[in-house]
Formats: C-alpha cells, structure tokens, sequence
C-alpha cells in the first residue's frame, strides 16, 4: 500500500490497512477519523535552563501513513524536538499535540499514557545486554496489564506476539540468546520489535542507523518504512546521512539553529535543496554522506 492509498483510504474515513481496532489505539482511530494529522507541533519554543532557545518557533505535522525524515548539524535541535513529542523537553510556548493530547497541559499520569503509546528507537539501542532477546521484546509490552499472568511470568499471548516480531524483523532465531551477544544491526533491529510490542501510534527513532554499517542501515530504514507502509504509524527518523533521508523517506524536515529551514515532500527535493541544512557548518561533517548511502 502506497502513501497515496493511505491517504485515499483516510479521506474515506477508513484506516489505512493494518492499523488495529480503535480499542487498542483510540487516539491514532480518533485522528484518523477527524482527517487530522497525528502530531501537530505550532510555534514550540524550548531553551534549556537559562540557556538560549534551542528550538525556536518550530512548526511540524506527522500523519498517518507518512515517515519523516529529520535533518541537521549537530546541535540543531533534532533530539530536543523528539524529546519534546514525548513531553521531556523543557517547553517555554508553543503547544505539542500528540492524537488528542496537548502535552502542555497534561498532568504527570496523563503524559505517562501518552509516552506508552510512542515507541523509540536510539542509536545505541538501549537493550538489556544480559537478558534474552525474547524478554527484551516482552518489556516493550509491560505497561499492559494483561502482559503478566498469574505466576508472575510473561503471558502467553505477549509471548506469541513477541515471537511474531521478531520473525517480522528477522531475528527470531535468537530470541532466546543474550541481547548482548548480537551485532548493532540485530540489536536494532530488537529495538524496532520492542518498540511494535507498545502498540505505539508514533514511532520515534532518533538516529537509528548512525552505529551502523550501510547496508544494515538501509535495513533498519527499509523496516521502519514498512512499519509506516503497513500499519500507518508515522515515523519521525532523525539521520545524520542526507542520501538515506532522500532515499528512505516521504517528507524531510530540516533544522538549523533550532529553527525549520527545509520542509517538503522528499519527491521534490535533490541533495542541492537541503545543502543549506548544513552551510557554513564544519563541526558536524554530516549530510553528504557520499562514503555512507
Ligand atoms: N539537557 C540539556 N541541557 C542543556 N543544553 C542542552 C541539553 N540537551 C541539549 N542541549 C543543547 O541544545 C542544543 C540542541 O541539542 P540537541 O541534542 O537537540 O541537538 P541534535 O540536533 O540532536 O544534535 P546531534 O546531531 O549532535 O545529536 C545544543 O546546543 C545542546 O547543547
Ligand atoms: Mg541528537
């Protein structure tokens, strides 16, 4: 199913395929059914501490079916803005939708809901080394309560799911071995059915593939694609690599000083839009990633 599909089947008031009942997700069947974006984040100012704005005025739309590519130099503000999408950066104005929720305004309790419905990915995985594969991707599901039975141990509902997953991501040959054990490229790829064992209705994956090796790279874009393509869950991916945004993504959203400077469909934009992403800048040495893609 193409983003177009997607698109149609939402102006038709229909999911697009793939995206579970509004029981298991009624702030993403809410949004669907108002033709509204998922995410909509509207002059979002944040500084750190007394610290000069490190997001200034920042404006951003995630929908249903689309996966977003986030570009910018070191510093630009690509990890405080996901962070802001799950209410952990400082907010000094501006508001952050997330379905239904305005992070703003929303209690402690209220905001724990919200971020288990988001799923991440990091670029360093963020695994428990020392235990299986398996159990890794069972924690992705503990905020449910029906993931534990009656003897304390993972139910066998969540079990099968977990095992699904990882065959979804082509690692459930080792689901019973450490997480420690694996290659960053398998880790990750752990990391991705973790997050799908939320039942997220976001998935952001802040710099997912910078520990990794080209090829394994476009993997971990290519699933997350899928993830979009299959099951309409927007991907928000900040990348360092500009070949692998223009490759692997619907629209790209590049930052400088905190502020968006580029914000298009992917299909209209070549390397030569988005070098002013990165002009002038000699402290990264991101974006053109001829060695990289
Ligand atoms: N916890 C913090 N306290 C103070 N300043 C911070 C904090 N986190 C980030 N900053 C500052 O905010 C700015 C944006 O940082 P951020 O981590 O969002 O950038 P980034 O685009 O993700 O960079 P990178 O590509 O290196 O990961 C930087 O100037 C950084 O020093
Ligand atoms: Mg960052």
């Amino acid at each position: 199913m193409t983003v177009t599909d997607t698109a149609a089947r939402i102006a038709r008031g229909q999911r697009p395929a793939g995206v579970r009942s509004p029981a298991a997700a009624p702030a993403l069947h809410h949004v669907l059914h108002e033709h509204r974006p998922l995410v909509s984040v509207r002059d979002l100012q944040v500084a750190y501490g007394d610290g000069p704005l490190v997001l200034d005025g920042i404006d951003l739309d995630l929908h249903p079916g689309e996966m977003v590519a986030l570009l910018g130099s070191s510093g630009s503000g690509k990890s405080t803005l996901m962070k802001a999408l799950t209410g952990f950066a400082p907010i000094g104005a501006g508001t952050v939708r997330v379905g239904v929720h305005d992070l703003t305004r929303l209690h402690r309790g209220e905001l724990r809901r919200v971020r288990a419905q988001v799923g991440q990915v990091f670029q360093q995985f963020n695994l428990v080394g020392r235990l299986s594969v398996l159990t890794n991707v069972l924690t992705g599901g503990l905020h449910d309560a029906g993931a534990i039975n009656l003897a304390g141990g993972f139910s066998s509902s969540h079990r099968r799911r977990a095992l699904e997953l990882l065959d979804r991501v082509g690692i459930a040959h080792k689901a019973k071995d450490e997480a420690r054990s694996l290659s960053g490229g398998q880790q990750q790829r752990v990391a991705i059915a973790r997050a799908l064992m939320q039942r997220p209705t976001l998935i952001l994956a802040d710099e997912p593939v910078a520990s990794l090796d080209p090829k394994m790279s476009c993997t971990v874009l290519e699933l997350l694609h899928g993830i979009t393509r299959d099951e309409g869950i927007p991907v928000l991916v900040s990348l360092h690599v500009m070949p692998l945004a223009l490759a692997h993504s619907h629209r790209i959203v590049g930052l400088r000083d905190g502020r968006v400077l580029v914000s298009a469909p992917t299909a209209q934009l070549s390397a030569a839009d988005l070098e002013p992403i990165y002009a002038n800048d000699h402290e990264s040495g991101a974006g053109h990633g001829d060695d990289d893609a």
